[in-house]
């Protein structure tokens, strides 16, 4: 599939991964529109709409507030005429010890990593239905492979964003809507900045939103990378759980011990 001149609606654009997708795509003469919570305020999203006129719409979204979201997606809907592809790139991360947890981080984690797709897609479905085509791709994570110590508010809704996407792909594709999923490994921005461990296959953010855009232009369901970490979570995921389980006790943090 060729995505030049396609209309994408990025939410989650004005960090990261999100940014750079923002920018990648708009040389692929694609036409944006672009959303955060702070979206209209952000300096990069600005200059990008000073260097491409009329090529980027900014909106603001915070799709923790779902009684918001109906006139959101109308303007986001309405700007270009209809949109191609849905691109949901939002989500948060907060490791959190059984000794530090905070519901209000669980709560934001669940918000960003699935309930927001769910509250997008809602509002969604009935114009992409009535248009009879057009193409959803989610950012999930190798993260929803297998939940990791300290890590589960974040991988419990990214994998409840996995499932979902398998549960709805057949009838989507019945209405001629395909929906895509990439789950990639660890990219350095502001949410890996809380780690404190060597990651392996760490990429940067434009590394990333190449590979994103490459999968937008192929029809396969799930794109992963990079391939040692897929591996490794691939592993997991398929070993005994009780051999995936004595695995993760030994990244175990010595000092929970002490
Ligand atoms: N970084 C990694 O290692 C990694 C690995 C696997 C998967 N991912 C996934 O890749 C995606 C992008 O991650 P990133 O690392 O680029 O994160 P990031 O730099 O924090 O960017 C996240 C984007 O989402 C927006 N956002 C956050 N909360 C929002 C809300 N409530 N409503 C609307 N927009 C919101 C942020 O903008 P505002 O804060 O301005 O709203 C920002 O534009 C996420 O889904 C993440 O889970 C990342």
């Amino acid at each position: 599939m060729h995505i030049n001149g396609k209309t994408i609606w990025v939410v989650g654009a004005s960090q990261g991964i999100g940014l750079c997708l923002a920018e990648s795509l708009l040389k692929r003469q694609c036409r944006v529109v672009a959303s955060s919570r702070n979206a209209e305020q952000s300096p990069e999203l600005i200059q990008l709409k000073l260097r491409y006129p009329g090529k980027i719409a900014l909106i603001d979204c915070d799709i923790g507030e779902r009684d918001s979201l109906p006139p959101v997606i109308e303007q986001a809907w309405s700007f270009f005429n209809g949109i191609d592809i849905w691109l949901y790139n939002v989500g948060s991360y907060q490791p959190m010890s059984i000794s530090d947890w905070e519901i209000e981080k669980f709560e934001q984690m669940n918000q960003s990593n699935y309930l927001g797709a769910v509250y997008l897609m809602y509002g969604l479905w009935p114009k992409f239905e009535q248009q009879g085509f057009g193409e959803w791709l989610w950012n999930v994570s190798l993260a929803s492979d297998f939940g990791l110590p300290y890590g589960g508010g974040y991988s419990a809704p990214k994998a409840a964003l996995m499932n979902l996407a398998e549960s709805l792909h057949p009838e989507l594709l019945e209405h001629n809507i395909r929906l895509k999923v990439i789950n990639h490994g660890f990219v350095k921005t502001r949410l890996t900045a809380k780690n404190d461990f060597p990651m392996l296959g760490l990429m940067s953010a434009q590394d990333a939103a190449d590979r994103i855009v490459k999968a937008l232009q192929q029809n396969r369901f799930e794109t992963r990378f990079p391939l040692n970490l897929s591996a490794v979570l691939a592993t997991l995921k398929r070993l005994p759980k009780s051999w995936s389980l004595f695995f993760t006790q030994k990244m175990l943090r010595k000092t929970n011990h002490d």
